[in-house]
């Protein structure tokens, strides 16, 4: 694809919201490989199997100056474990997704009963999120050398990438996350609303998701107020560049 042309695909997956290239998809199995990510970050209960809140990995105070430790501590014991309790309510009222993998109850979602399939969606994409959001962010890495690669086989400079990356997570509508994935071997800036996220109804064709960025106000307004840009902007200094160039791996 020409660079012009994937400038326009990208600029027209922020127009249309990313639900509409994933509609339609209806799989079986998922391919954990294939998310870069592993059942390790949704730890279970093993008295009850219900999901537990996954560790934190980094003190609360560990992002300062760009993310705040309240914001942290608040965004990581209420806001997460408050999405992990009711997507654990969710599936108590139908037992027959007890033992299910938070990816699979994810990406097959649109194929769950009806009762709870928007709890599950709701709250087990909120789980998967902010857990992979943790992972997202260390102080003190730099972009690797793969990751750099694929930017330049998909934008036009690593100057380019950030500035499409910061207009998009800036530009979301309302609560909602801003994303780089890899699919089809391009690397692409989708954006999603609510907790959906890039892996939602795609069945085994998710793509590879490498960062995530929560752009809801409960992960900025202590410290950045009404300025989600000042926020994003800021977000580069916290990404942890050594996850990323292991999740391309
Ligand atoms: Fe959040």
């Amino acid at each position: 694809m020409k660079k012009t042309n994937r400038k326009e695909f990208i600029k027209a997956s922020a127009l249309l919201g990313f639900g509409a290239m994933t509609l339609g998809v209806n799989a079986s199995k998922l391919e954990i490989d294939n998310l870069g990510t592993s059942n390790k970050i949704f730890p279970i209960d093993p008295k009850d199997g219900k999901f537990e809140l996954p560790p934190l990995g980094y003190d609360f105070n560990a992002l300062e100056p760009h993310i705040d430790a309240q914001t942290m501590e608040i965004h990581y014991t209420k806001h997460h474990q408050a999405y992990i309790n009711k997507l654990n309510d969710a599936i108590s009222k139908e037992p027959g997704l007890k033992g299910r993998s938070l990816e699979d109850l994810l990406t097959n979602n649109s194929s769950l009963p009806e009762s709870v399939r928007s709890a599950v969606r709701n709250h087990g994409g909120g789980h998967w999120n902010h857990s992979f959001f943790w992972k997202s962010m260390k102080t003190g890495t730099s972009m690797g050398k793969d990751f750099e690669k694929a930017v330049l086989g998909s934008f036009e400079s690593v100057a380019a990438f950030k500035a499409s990356f910061e207009k998009l997570a800036t530009g979301v509508f309302g609560s909602g996350w801003a994303w780089v994935i890899m699919q089809n071997g391009l690397l692409k800036i989708v954006t999603t609303p609510n907790q959906d996220n890039p892996i939602l109804d795609a069945g085994k064709n998710a793509p590879k998701v490498l960062l995530g960025i929560d752009v809801w106000e409960h992960a900025y307004y202590l410290k950045h107020k009404n300025k989600r840009g000042d926020y994003v902007s800021s977000f580069w200094n916290v990404v942890n560049w050594d996850e990323i160039e292991g999740l391309l791996k």
